[in-house]
């Protein structure tokens, strides 16, 4: 797949199938990461991947889904991610910021993530303190975010937004999400 399909294809993914996602390609998903942009290539992510029944189960409970939909934008029983990666970021290694460096990986994450035909939901609203005693996360390191992975058992489909970007599930359960128009983003030479 060429990237710039991969960009377009990419939708958050909240509803998945069962069957695991293979180790190999959740190590392949840091190995991406791995080789994002960093500022001054201080490289201060790591990655806890989960992928024991157990702590996934005990990880679901930490995320908040789909904030303008709640709760139907939450993956019902049976469609539940069947990984995570939280990503960290280590204070030892940059003391401030960081954030744009675990945004860069995740974005790594996602798209190969994709390529893989795995779908991916990232997400920032987490109870972050009950997220570190579950997986033993050191006081070092912050919880930047949680990606949800899993073969995907929805489509959503994208939209031009008119007046609100809130995304929205239709009578069929589809989930719509309105991008920005290109004309009102885009300035040529000067704002
Ligand atoms: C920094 C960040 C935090 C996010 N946090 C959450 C979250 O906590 N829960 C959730 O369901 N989705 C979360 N999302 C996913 C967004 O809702 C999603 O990207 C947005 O609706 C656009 O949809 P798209 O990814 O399909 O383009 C987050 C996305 C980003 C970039």
């Amino acid at each position: 797949m060429k990237v710039y399909e991969a960009i377009c294809k990419r939708r958050t993914i909240r509803r998945f199938s069962q069957e695991p996602v293979p180790k190999e390609i959740l190590e392949k998903l840091i190995k991406a990461a791995r080789l994002a942009p960093s500022a001054a290539n201080l490289q201060p992510c790591e990655y806890v991947v989960v992928d024991e029944p157990g702590l996934i189960e005990q990880v679901f409970k930490t995320l908040r889904w789909a904030g303008y939909i709640v709760p139907r934008g939450d993956p019902p029983e049976g469609e539940r991610p069947v990984a995570y990666i939280v990503v960290l970021l280590n204070k030892e290694k940059v003391k401030a910021g960081g954030e744009r460096d675990a945004a860069a990986s995740i974005g790594n994450i996602v798209l190969a993530a994709l390529e893989e035909g795995i779908g991916s939901c990232w997400l920032g609203s987490i109870e972050r303190e009950t997220l570190r005693g579950i997986l033993n996360i050191p006081n070092r390191c912050d919880i930047d975010s949680v990606v949800a992975l899993g073969y995907p058992k929805e489509s959503p489909v994208v939209e031009e937004m008119k007046d609100s970007i809130k995304y929205w599930k239709d009578d069929k359960n589809i989930l719509h999400v309105p991008k920005r128009r290109l004309q009102d983003i885009l300035h040529w030479n000067k704002y």
